[in-house]
């Protein structure tokens, strides 16, 4: 795969159409390939995202649900929304629980779990035939109250999070692929984060490793990763990251990836070195992963129309992104955190800007949609 795909770099060119009516596109979820390595020979053009996707090359989404879904006025997307859940299936080949696997969803009260949604998902990745990314087991933000605000010795709050990576885990041990591990421990300046992770502040830096230890024992098979946003580039963050594997590793701790989210602003540019960013941390061994990918820009009011321009410049993004990810030896898992604007996090988190993802709300593909889908099929012709 590793020749493939380096030989293919930069083919794919910006595809310029700009909407296609989804509902014309049909065929099951899991279709077949023509049979040779390409299927190009025969004329054989793909219609989705993960038709076109290189095989052993995975492309994901994000499952809308949770967080800040639960303040909109629509009702739960996933179980509901009958076109959203048809376009999961048929487009993506993998899948990540946007929120229903993390600490305040999944774990609510002290004696509570509350799995049936992340249940529903997993199954229905199965009958659909994709993998999952699980998201995330050690992180600063949505932990429940009980936890943040419980009276819990060290040794106490040490027992809550073994348990709950084991539980967690175990339950769905042999069906995630990848886990977020360990979330956002790093500030920007590439400091940890001492104040914020309650993890880190209560039981010091060492129990990042524990929390790996304690995943890997209850699924041996996934592979475990740290996600993070703001590593996209070398800097101090990602420097920060790098030194930490590679002590970890040296350890005998089982960490086996390092992924970037890729939550992209056209406000700062595209990170010029993703790609030397991710090969270092390929060359140490691991696995690398794109698990956030969205590119917002500045629009005049809320739910206003970008320009031609802006949505070219989109574009432009999201395909060098896949770039950089098809050229990197073990970077085969690309996953968009969401793909319509229907349902996408950006405007309620960055309130000026929007059109983050590569679908209108109305699930019309935007020129980024098929710069993707160009950059995948280049990529296994
Ligand atoms: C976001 C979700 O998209 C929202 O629904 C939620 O309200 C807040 O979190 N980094 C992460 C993701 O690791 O879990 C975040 O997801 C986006 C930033």
């Amino acid at each position: 795969m590793h020749n493939l795909k380096k030989s293919l770099l930069g083919v794919a060119t910006l595809a310029t159409a700009f909407v296609l009516p989804v509902g014309l596109l049909g065929g099951a979820p899991a279709v077949a390939k023509p049979d040779g390595p390409s299927g190009a020979a025969a004329g054989w053009q793909p219609k989705t995202l993960r038709q076109a996707a290189p095989d052993g090359f995975v492309i994901g989404t994000a499952v809308a649900g949770g967080g800040h879904h639960l303040d909109m006025p629509y009702p739960d997307p996933f179980p509901n929304d009958r076109r959203y859940r048809h376009l999961v299936g048929k487009e993506f080949s993998s899948v990540s629980p946007e929120n229903q696997m993390k600490w305040e969803f999944i774990h609510p009260e002290q004696d509570t779990y509350n799995f049936a949604p992340a249940d529903a998902i997993v199954k229905f990745a199965r009958q659909h035939g994709q993998q999952v990314r699980g998201h995330t087991l050690l992180w600063h933000s949505q932990n429940p109250a009980w936890l943040e605000q419980g009276d819990f010795t060290a040794e106490e709050l040490r027992a809550i999070l073994r348990d709950h990576i084991t539980t967690v885990v175990g339950r769905y041990a042999g069906q995630i692929d990848q886990w977020d591990v360990a979330n956002e421990i790093f500030d920007d300046a590439g400091n940890l984060r001492t104040t914020d992770n309650i993890w880190i502040r209560e039981l010091g830096a060492g129990i990042i490793a524990d929390a790996f230890r304690w995943a890997h024992e209850a699924d041996p098979d996934a592979l475990l990763f740290f996600n993070d946003y703001n590593v996209e580039s070398i800097g101090p963050k990602s420097n920060a990251y790098y030194a930490l594997v590679q002590q970890l590793l040296a350890d005998g701790v089982p960490v086996h990836g390092f992924s970037v989210q890729g939550h992209l602003s056209t406000r700062y540019g595209f990170p010029g070195d993703l790609q030397a960013n991710l090969q270092r941390f390929s060359d140490l061994g691991l696995s690398t992963a794109v698990t956030e990918l969205d590119v917002r820009m500045d629009l005049p009011a809320a739910g206003a129309s970008p320009t031609p321009a802006q949505l070219a410049q989109q574009a432009d993004y999201y395909q060098r992104f896949l770039e950089a990810c098809l050229a990197v030896e073990g970077c085969d898992s690309f996953t968009l955190w969401g793909f319509t604007d229907k349902y996408s996090w950006v405007p309620v988190f960055f309130p000026t800007e929007g059109s983050a993802t590569v679908m209108t709300e109305d699930f019309e593909r935007k020129p980024a949609y098929d710069a993707l889908l160009a950059t995948l099929a280049a990529a296994r012709s």
